[in-house]
């Protein structure tokens, strides 16, 4: 009953669109489960048209191995000593991205193939441009092989003044190394609008999804039905706490989804939804696993309800990004549809 509805056209059509302004090899990120969207349906329906899929952590990328995935896998986040076996049995690739994770690697005397993150001002993960020639000279005396080196940006579209420090950082490190067989990469969705970011390879993530440019469109759509509907009169109460007060004598319609399957009790008398074509608004406080719809008679039991299918809406009534919305959904909770 409740659809977690992926459009694979629409998926295919926004890869095609970032193939059409890069000619740098593509990093399809799929961590998050595929920012919410199911990362074994999203890489098998991108695996021809990437190079890359770009996963957080080790388990992601062997869940992408199991269900037959074969393009190269890189690993964004940390890695755990134990999981470095894995990496190598896999063949999947890590981020190194300081002095202590690189001797684990260089320990396992295993041959590993890495990715060095240089921190070029986001101060999240990464070796500073000091360091990068040292680490490289490790890398290339030892069981390591290496494969990228990349940084990553804080606020490509957003602030020019830092983005443009830190692609200056970011070169300066490249400036050190002979790159020669390397492949270099640092933009994500925001940045490639800057063509002296593609460099080797580009990582993107929301774009894929359909948020960024008005050129994308989006590839999740979350449904479900209407499983009960009452006539109420101007005046009476809906849900818990009272949440909403009829306005006028209406219909409520009960959808059967709520904060347990990640339907953010904020979207509550801000977000409209979908039925037969129509906006309706959500009326009552979310409950744990249904919410309440202010409807019209048109509204027949059984009728299916789009929740959402334009996370820039939710963000925008929820203080958040479009990011929050697509991955804050239970998947666990959901059929997934690839229409
Ligand atoms: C290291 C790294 N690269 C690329 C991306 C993709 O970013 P975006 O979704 O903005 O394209 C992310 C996402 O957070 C990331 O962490």
């Amino acid at each position: 009953m409740n659809i977690i509805e992926i459009n694979r056209e629409n998926l295919i059509h926004n890869v095609n669109y970032f193939k059409g302004i890069t000619k740098a090899k593509i990093c399809a990120m799929v961590k998050a489960n595929g920012y919410g969207h199911n990362a074994v349906a999203v890489a098998q329906i991108l695996s021809n048209y990437v190079d890359y899929f770009g996963v957080n952590n080790i388990d992601e990328a062997i869940e992408l191995r199991q269900n037959g995935i074969k393009n190269n896998i890189l690993v964004v986040g940390v890695f755990e000593k134990e999981d470095i076996a894995n990496a190598y049995d896999y063949d999947i690739e890590l981020t190194v991205d300081n002095a202590f994770r690189l001797d684990e690697i260089i320990e396992s005397n295993l041959a590993i193939k890495v990715h060095i993150a240089v921190n070029t001002g986001m101060n999240r993960l990464g070796f500073c441009v000091n360091d990068i020639s040292d680490v490289v000279f490790r890398c290339k005396n030892s069981n390591v092989i290496l494969v990228g080196i990349f940084t990553h940006f804080a606020t490509a579209d957003m602030d020019k003044e830092y983005f443009d420090y830190q692609i200056k950082s970011f070169n300066q490190a490249l400036s050190l190394l002979d790159t020669k067989g390397i492949i270099i990469h640092a933009s994500n969705t925001s940045g490639l609008s800057d063509k002296r970011v593609h460099y080797d390879m580009v990582r993107i993530g929301i774009g894929l999804y359909g948020y960024g440019n008005k050129n994308l469109l989006p590839v999740m759509k979350v449904k479900s039905k209407v499983v009960a509907i009452h006539k109420i009169s101007k005046g009476e109460r809906v849900g818990y706490s009272n949440g909403y007060i009829a306005d006028e004598d209406c219909y409520i319609a009960v959808v059967p989804l709520g904060y347990a399957d990640g339907i953010n009790r904020h979207i509550a008398r801000r977000v409209y939804v979908r039925i037969n074509g129509k906006l309706y608004l959500v009326a009552s406080n979310i409950c744990m696993d249904m919410f309440m719809v202010k409807v019209d008679k048109d509204v027949k039991l059984f009728d299916e309800v789009v929740v959402m299918d334009n996370a820039d809406i939710w963000a925008k009534e929820l203080d958040t990004i479009p990011y929050e919305v697509l991955t804050g959904f239970e998947h666990r909770r959901f059929n997934l549809i690839v229409k």
